[in-house]
């Protein structure tokens, strides 16, 4: 099986600019000029969404002038966020090469293109000199790459010493099988959640020393809580997550917000340096 077609398969919409463009113009939005927050309701794939990615760059003491690398970086909203919030200079790298494209469209329509870029690649061969970035970032990636050693070893290469990698992934909290569809996969077979043991040993095992961990399944549960209760009191928004997932998105949310409230899944932040 080739994992990386099959995923960039599975997150490829064939139709996602127009999906997006329509349901802002729909709720009168000029899509020419928009602002970072019109998107936010699609563009923040991961559990928490905006909020956690608000987080995410207070734990990175991100700053003006910084280069951050977002390794799969989906649509862009992380990446336009830390520009557009922190002044960051950021470059988005994502398999799924139409996810690449309605990044770069988008970052354009919110006047940002000057200060974060996209290019479609893998996060297991980056193509970028060793030390360029003062920050790099996986949010909710690591699930659906199974060889996280050689994608921690690119992560670290790329960064400049004393540079900092932040990680959110969905990491297993039980034995237990997990339900699918997920968000990140139809099946198992593509699915590759590990412990937080396990990223720590191999972050390690890279170079990098961990600074801070934390479990963010509270936070996630209480925004997912949320979410769908303004879902059911005002119906479901023009744009949202099932813009980019389709009609398959009540199940994948419904499976991955049962694992997390069951404790077989937990959303841990880890904040790691590249040591010596
Ligand atoms: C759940 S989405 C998260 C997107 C984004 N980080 C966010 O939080 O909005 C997972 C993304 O990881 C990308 N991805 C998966 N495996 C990858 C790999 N080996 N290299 C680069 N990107 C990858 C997918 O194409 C998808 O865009």
């Amino acid at each position: 099986m080739d994992i990386e077609r099959d995923v960039a398969r599975h997150y490829t919409h064939g139709s996602l600019e127009g999906a997006i463009l329509g349901a802002l113009a729909s709720t009168g939005k000029d899509v020419d000029h928009l602002d970072t927050a019109d998107l936010s309701a699609a563009d923040e794939f991961h559990l928490g969404w905006l909020a956690q990615t608000v987080e995410l760059a207070k734990q990175l003491d991100l700053s003006p002038g910084m280069t951050v690398l977002d390794i799969g970086a989906g649509i862009g909203g992380p990446a336009r966020y830390f520009a557009k919030a922190h002044g960051c200079r950021v470059t988005g790298i994502d398999l799924t090469d139409e996810f690449v494209q309605v990044a770069e469209s988008l970052t354009r329509r919110c006047g940002l293109a000057d200060q974060v870029n996209f290019q479609t690649g893998s996060g297991l061969a980056l193509p970028y000199d060793s030390e360029t970035f003062d920050v790099a970032t996986l949010i909710h990636v690591g699930m659906n790459i199974a060889d996280k050693a050689t994608l921690f070893g690119e992560a670290r290469r790329v960064l400049k010493w004393g540079g900092r990698f932040g990680v959110y992934d969905i990491m297993r909290a039980s034995p237990d099988p997990l339900p699918y569809p997920m968000p990140w996969a139809h099946t198992a077979e593509t699915s590759f959640v590990e412990t937080p043991e396990t990223y720590r040993q191999l972050l390690t095992a890279a170079g990098f020393e961990i600074a801070k961990e934390r479990d963010r399944s509270a936070f996630a549960l209480q925004l997912g809580r949320e979410m769908r209760e303004n879902a059911e009191r005002n119906g479901v928004p023009p744009l949202g997550l099932h813009t980019l997932m389709g009609p398959a998105t009540k199940e994948r949310l419904a499976n991955v917000m049962d694992a997390l409230q069951r404790g077989l899944i937990a959303p841990v932040e880890i904040i790691a340096v590249k040591m010596k």
